[in-house]
């Protein structure tokens, strides 16, 4: 196991290219159980998560090849048999449930075992079962798998509402779109997800033969054809990636331009970075430099679906209004639950309450350096932003989480100055393990 090694205070100067999307890549891997021909995808990041992906889609009969030098992954099916995927991979990672509909869609049948819940909430799967069985499937779910079948071997269409208590799901959308593109007739998602990520696995659809209207609306209308032929696909960049990153020249009056990104996808994030006093400067619409001033001023934010403000970026701008003057009120509207890194903040000296679904974050002078621990992707992401803001040295633990969604992260703040190692941890036996032994 792996740790960061983070000496904080340093300003940070230059540019950092942004990867590719990590939740834009994972659907559209699984989307390549969908196509008659091979499939190349580039700009694909290099990420734990993706290598999972590959190896899930491997047991159900993709070959694939990963090119790490050009980011670029070949992706052929040769074997349409396989139909299960198992537990022992599933829970490895959520976005992996994506498989479920490009199984059912193109093979006729599918078990996928239930993702289960995760430290950032329970995260159920109800929508994409309730879309599924909307557009003609037989879904059960036994023994901890979701078994979903398509009378006839192929799926009919239909229309379903996408709509849940906390806006529409990103990758239930995912699924149900993947289920349709092959029916036998037409498919109305209402209240479907908008994130980018959906859109990029739309266009994906459509340039291998799909017949989807509304991309990028709540609304999709998309006419199952006979078969998806394979073909190249360039994926996104990686707005949370890049929301981090800005993040990052926020702090210590750095001066950092974030290149290769989308600006108008971090809309929300480069206005509330705006609103804290940060000058953020948008210099073409895949360019935007962001220096940090003395002291940054408190704001109050609110995470919601696309185009709202991301839970993905929430757990990074609260480490950064941890050193703000005032008091900022942080709520989380997608994930009430997602306030695993206040306990590590507060190890840095941070003063935050929590408070129902929300976090009372009284601005500090300054974090102080000490070891804490990653419990997830973007909970790792903020610690990291913390680190680099405090003063002395910080140790960030289980990066194993970062490592599932940062493409060289610790390479790409070096570049721009940050004094961030990474060392493997040898965790000594406790006490009561060496008088067993
Ligand atoms: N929800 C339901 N029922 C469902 C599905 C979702 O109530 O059947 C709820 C969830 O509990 C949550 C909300 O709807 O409150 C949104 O969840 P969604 O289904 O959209 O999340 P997801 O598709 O499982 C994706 C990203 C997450 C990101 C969320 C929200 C991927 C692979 N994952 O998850 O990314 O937080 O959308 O934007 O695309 C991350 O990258 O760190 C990450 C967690």
């Amino acid at each position: 196991m792996d740790k960061f090694v983070i000496e904080g205070g340093h300003r940070l100067i230059g540019r950092v290219p942004i990867s590719g999307s990590k939740n834009a890549v994972l659907p559209i891997l699984a989307a390549s159980l969908l196509c008659d021909g091979p499939v190349t995808l580039t700009n694909v990041p290099d990420l734990a998560d993706v290598r999972l992906m590959l190896e899930i889609l491997d047991e159900l009969g993709v070959n694939s090849r990963i090119d790490a030098a050009t980011s670029t992954v070949e992706l052929e099916v040769v074997d349409r048999a396989p139909t299960i995927a198992s537990y022992e991979l599933v829970s490895q990672m959520r976005a992996s449930f994506c498989v479920l509909g490009p199984l059912v869609g193109r093979r006729g049948e599918a078990q996928v075992s239930l993702p289960g819940g995760c430290v950032i909430g329970t995260r159920p799967v109800e929508l994409h079962i309730k879309g599924l069985r909307a557009i003609g499937c037989e879904v059960e779910v036994e023994h901890g798998y979701v078994v979903a079948k398509a009378p006839g071997g192929r799926v009919e269409g239909g229309e379903v509402f996408l709509g849940g208590d906390f806006g529409s799901s990103v990758t239930g959308t995912a699924n149900v779109l993947m289920a349709a593109v092959l029916a036998r007739g037409v498919t109305l998602i209402e209240q479907a997800a908008v994130e980018p990520e959906v859109n990029d696995l739309c266009r994906f659809l459509v340039a291998m033969g799909a017949d989807i209207d509304g991309i990028g609306t709540p609304t999709l209308r998309v006419t199952g054809v006979e078969s998806l032929k394979g073909g190249t696909h360039r994926i996104i960049a990686d707005r949370v990636e890049a929301a981090t990153f800005a993040m990052a020249g926020a702090v210590n009056g750095s001066d950092v331009t974030i290149e290769d990104c989308n600006t108008s996808h971090l809309a929300a994030v480069l206005e509330k970075l705006a609103e804290t006093g940060t000058r953020v400067e948008r210099l073409s619409p895949s360019t935007v430099r962001v220096r940090g001033v003395r002291r940054l001023k408190s704001i109050d934010f609110t995470t919601l679906t696309y185009p709202g403000y991301p839970t993905d970026c929430q757990a990074q701008l609260m480490s950064i209004l941890a050193i703000a003057d005032g008091i900022s009120v942080v709520t989380e509207k997608i994930y009430p639950d997602r306030f695993m890194h206040v306990a590590e903040l507060l190890r840095l000296g941070a003063q935050i309450k929590k408070l129902g679904t929300s976090a009372i974050v009284q601005g500090v002078e300054y974090l102080s350096g000490a070891p804490v621990m990653a419990s997830d992707l973007r909970a790792g992401a903020g610690l990291v932003l913390a680190a680099l803001a405090a003063t002395g040295e910080s140790e960030i633990h289980r990066i194993y989480h970062i490592d599932r969604g940062y493409d060289r992260m610790e390479s790409k703040l070096q570049s721009i100055g940050a004094k961030i190692q990474r060392e493997a941890v040898v965790y000594r036996r406790r006490r009561d393990d060496r008088a067993a032994a």
